[in-house]
């Protein structure tokens, strides 16, 4: 059987990453290389900081990477990257770097969505059908897909204002729980209730697949201030099990009448935010009761990875989607 292997870089945000996967299925090697330790510092992702680590980075990790998969750049069949949605200066290091490996091996360039790449994190370890709708819920999306085929993407809903990881990132923030505040208030909200305290829940007009997170956020943020003002002491697992929930609420409603209004059988959740413990119960629970098939990527692929853009790579290899030289890279960049 003929086999191609792809070479895919990803530099959007804060990981710096090299994989290289053997017909859109078979990983051989997938580095990350993640700064979260450098931006802890600031509470964030500083984008300058992070373009000059991709570049001290990137090019020992290329070498790791074929290493790793036992292979050499001869055997690469084409090179996928990462050209947007993300930070621009992080982007375009990443962006140069597989420009110069194409041009210096003749070989093609495929230029790769960011977001596609999450959804197709599921392809790497499920046997996905279509037609399906996926839920990405990341640090800065949150959108529901319908997809009937590979490549072809429906946007049947985004939010509003801020991004689920985003409200998770800024309410840790406030609490001092430190970044990325995602993996610490699942951690802390498993120890809560999730009931202690009404925050609401936005479903926005009716038949919207639409998400508004930043009125919740606003309103922990108020309980916080509040009391504070009151001398009152905060449970900080009482406040993440309960923002929590009202996250979860909204994400999990949304998208099974996202699958009952398209007809669907198959539901995809991916990005960073579908690592959490919560989403991941309360959607396999209501996906059983729906009689929906459920896919997930497996956690470690949930975050940025570039097993995910050779994934996507390969199919946009395969349709005969190609990029030259004049690539650029994108801060926002419409799915496929
Ligand atoms: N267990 C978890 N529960 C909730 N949120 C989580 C969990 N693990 C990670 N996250 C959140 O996921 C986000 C990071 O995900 P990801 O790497 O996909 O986002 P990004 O690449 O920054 O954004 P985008 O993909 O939209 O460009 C952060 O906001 C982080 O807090
Ligand atoms: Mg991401």
């Amino acid at each position: 059987m003929d086999t191609c292997k792809v070479l895919a870089v990803e530099t959007s945000c804060d990981e710096t990453a090299i994989a290289i996967v053997e017909n859109g299925k078979r990983v051989l090697a997938n580095k990350v290389l993640s700064q979260i330790e450098i931006h802890k510092v600031f509470g964030g992702v500083v984008p300058e900081v992070a373009s000059r680590h991709h570049l001290e980075g990137i090019l020992p990790l290329v070498e790791e990477a074929l290493e790793e998969a036992n292979c050499t750049l001869d055997e690469i069949e084409c090179i996928a990257v990462t050209n947007g949605p993300g930070l621009v200066g992080a982007l375009l290091v990443g962006v140069s770097v597989a420009k110069s490996l194409a041009y210096g091996l003749n070989k093609p360039l495929v230029p790769v969505n960011h977001l596609a790449g999450h959804i197709y994190a599921c392809f790497l370890d499920n046997p996905v059908e279509f037609p399906l709708v996926a839920l990405i819920v990341s640090g800065g999306h949150t959108d529901l897909i319908y997809m009937d085929k590979h490549l072809s993407f429906e946007i049947m809903g985004q939010t509003r204002d801020d991004a689920a990881g985003e409200a998770f990132d800024k309410i840790a923030r406030a609490m001092g729980l430190g970044y990325p505040g995602g993996p610490v208030v699942d951690k802390r909200a498993q120890k809560g209730d999730a009931s202690a305290i009404g925050f609401p829940r936005v479903f926005l007009e009716k038949g919207s697949f639409d998400f508004s997170f930043s009125g919740l956020k606003s309103a922990v943020l108020n309980f916080l201030h509040n009391s504070e003002q009151r001398q009152e002491a905060i449970n900080v697992d009482d406040v993440c099990a309960s923002f929590q929930q009202a996250v979860v609420d909204v994400l999990v409603d949304k998208t099974i009448e996202c699958a009952k209004f398209k007809g669907v059988d198959n539901v995809i959740i991916a990005g960073g935010v579908s690592a959490n413990s919560g989403l991941r119960k309360s959607i396999e629970k209501r996906c059983n009761e729906e009689g929906l098939n459920l896919f997930r990527p497996s956690l470690s692929l949930c975050t940025d990875n570039a097993a995910m853009i050779a994934t996507v790579g390969y199919y946009l290899y395969k349709a005969g989607v190609r990029a030259d030289l004049e690539l650029n890279a994108y801060a926002s960049m419409p799915l496929g």
